[in-house]
């Protein structure tokens, strides 16, 4: 969703921001704009509705300055327009916005009447009149008194023509990161829009604002109290950010799987008692021995991995675990049980709704773990304690190897809570050894991508799919149904294999593929028989198996590398990632950035 940049140094931050908001582009948006300070002093602002090079591509060589800033929009008040478009101007001052202010209606209402011309239907739009009326001598002045008016979400960045040397930027519930670099300064929302310039950053915590000059940086507080932060490491090259030989950020990041899920379990694995070490967690074993039930909550594939991950808790560590939409669960007034460990899973750290849910829980006191892949993100910042996937940047808007590397985690916490608890240290032996085995075998399935890719041309010639699958397969068929949403714009619908006898079985007829996930566990006689009842009716199967079906069931079959059975569906979900991949590519989709869906939903 929005994005922001910003530059201040000696060079022209034109192609800086032009860039900057180009590596944001991912996170999905609707208009751009920037503005920069030129020599002479004057304001000089270019914004419209559309992509980024439109904004950006012919700006006259004239339009130069420092500072600058920069943003992305992806409309929430008001269409998306150029009058809409960030930055926003009042006199002197321009101000880009990420965040919903709350209280918009009111104080438009007070500014028109004070006779400011309010030229958007932005809520944003307030914050650059605010500050431009606040009389104070310094720019940070301004915007701390600005934000004092203000209720609601927000990540800015400010700059004032009059008052040139200078950006001020203030964070809350919206990112904010600052780069450091030799007698220059960035800041992003996001460090895509950094790397490259710095590997230095400075998150700033919710309720803190910033200066930068050319110079360097001073934080303080809303209450105007200094703070300090020292500069942490960004893990990410430029070369993450980029498709390198591929065609898409999606097919990359699919292929990166085997690396991904090496990087989550590198150093995690004690060899010694057969378990799991993740210092993040911030549980010792007495606390651990104490969880009596876990909840895990995310939104979407972060959801699904959940529903995976609570499988592998139940089955390793017998604690009676389940997840849910966190979209959901921060709404119901939840019960919050002292003895349940919470989980958040979102591979942003940015989702609202789970970062909600997240602040819900702590205020009622309930002990908050993060699956977090972002470094510093809003949901890590949030909980008690977590793991990072460590997968690396993930650009493509539909998830694939961070929903593999949040499984991976799973494994582990599952693995470390079932040490603790019963599981024997052969079976955790047999758990650690199948966890190492996954990179190996998830290469085994890259290799067939191009028997996959046939399947999913077949695929993307029908309406839509269901998926089916039982018990460890039920949530891999979720998440492949969601891929195939996403990204094919095909209907399909996942069901628990034995449901669809009671209702969905009437639609299936040679029309309406079947994707089944058929694991060699001890449910597979049940599944042969649903997948008897569909070609009964002639419905077309695609099974993804360990061992290839009866082929008067089906010939059409991805077979799958066996894990340890409570790891198989880490395995059973990455051919469905292909298939969605090639069915998109069959239908000449925009695959990176599916319509209607963004990156990052920072919004409810
Ligand atoms: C996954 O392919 C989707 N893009 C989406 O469902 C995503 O998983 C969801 O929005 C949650 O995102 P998060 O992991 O960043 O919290």
């Amino acid at each position: 969703m929005c994005g922001i940049v910003a530059y201040i140094g000696p060079r022209d931050a034109v192609p800086i921001l032009a860039e900057g908001l180009a590596r944001l582009e991912y996170r999905g948006y609707d208009s751009a704009g920037l503005a920069v300070v030129g020599r002479g002093g004057e304001l000089k602002v270019r914004k419209s509705k559309g992509r980024v090079h439109e904004c950006t591509g012919d700006l006259p060589a004239r339009f130069k300055g420092s500072p600058g800033i920069g943003h992305t929009r992806w409309a929430t008040h008001g269409e998306p327009s150029d009058a809409n478009a960030h930055p926003h101007v009042a006199g002197t001052v321009a101000v880009v916005h990420n965040g919903i202010i709350e209280n918009a209606e009111e104080l438009r209402a007070k500014l028109a009447a004070d006779g400011a011309e309010l030229l958007s239907d932005t809520d944003s739009e307030v914050l650059a009149h605010l500050i431009a009326r606040s009389g104070a001598a310094e720019l940070e002045e301004a915007v701390r008194q600005a934000l004092t008016a203000v209720v609601g979400t927000y990540g800015i960045a400010v700059v004032d023509a009059a008052r040139p040397d200078r950006i001020v930027l203030a964070r809350n519930g919206s990112p904010v990161v600052l780069g450091i670099a030799d007698r220059e300064m960035y800041a992003a929302s996001d460090v895509a829009a950094l790397v490259g310039h710095t590997s230095q950053v400075v998150h700033l915590d919710d309720g803190e604002l910033a200066v930068l000059t050319a110079g360097g940086y001073r934080t303080f507080t809303l209450d105007a109290r200094a703070t300090a932060h020292r500069p942490a490491e960004i893990e990410a090259d430029a070369a993450s950010y980029d498709r390198t030989g591929h065609d898409h950020f999606m097919a990359k990041e699919i292929h990166e799987q085997p690396a991904a899920v090496e990087r989550a379990l590198r150093g995690r694995l004690d060899a010694r008692f057969h378990t799991a070490h993740l210092g993040g967690l911030n549980l010792d074993p007495r606390e651990a021995r104490a969880i009596r039930r876990v909840k895990v909550i995310g939104c979407g594939s972060a959801y699904y991995s959940g529903r995976i991950g609570a499988q592998l808790i139940e089955e390793l560590a017998r604690i009676p675990a389940d997840a849910e939409p966190a979209s959901e669960f921060r709404y119901r007034n939840p019960v919050v049980e002292p003895d349940t460990l919470y989980i958040a899973v979102s591979q942003s750290g940015e989702t609202y709704d789970t970062l909600a849910a997240v602040q819900e829980l702590r205020r009622k006191g309930g002990r908050v773990l993060g699956l977090v892949n972002v470094v510093g993100s809003a949901i890590a910042r949030e909980c008690d304690g977590g793991v990072y996937l460590h997968a690396g940047p993930e650009i493509s808007v539909a998830s694939t190897k961070t929903f593999t590397s949040t499984c991976v985690v799973f494994g582990l916490i599952a693995l470390h809570l079932g040490r603790i608890r019963d599981l024997s240290p052969a079976d955790g032996r047999r758990i650690a050894d199948g966890l190492r085995a996954l990179p190996g075998q998830i290469r085994e399935i890259l290799a067939q991508e191009d028997r996959i890719a046939e399947l999913a041309r077949k695929l993307s010639a029908a309406p839509g799919a269901f998926y089916v699958g039982r018990v460890r397969g039920y949530p891999v068929a979720r998440e492949g149904a969601q891929k195939l949403k996403e990204i094919a714009y095909l209907h399909a619908e996942a069901y628990p294999a034995s449901e669809l006898k009671h209702g969905p079985l009437a639609l299936v007829g040679p029309g309406l593929p079947t994707v089944a996930v058929l694991p060699d566990d001890d449910l597979l006689g049940k599944n042969q028989a649903t997948l008897g009842e569909i070609r009964a009716r002639r419905g077309p199967v695609i099974a993804v198996a360990h061992t290839a079906p009866d082929p008067r069931v089906t010939e059409d079959v991805v077979l799958v590398p066996r894990s340890e059975p409570e790891l198989d569906p880490i395995l059973l979900g990455v051919p469905l990632q292909l298939l969605a991949y090639h069915a998109a590519l069959a239908l000449g989709h925009d695959i990176d950035k599916p319509r209607n869906l963004a990156k990052s939903v920072t919004v409810e």
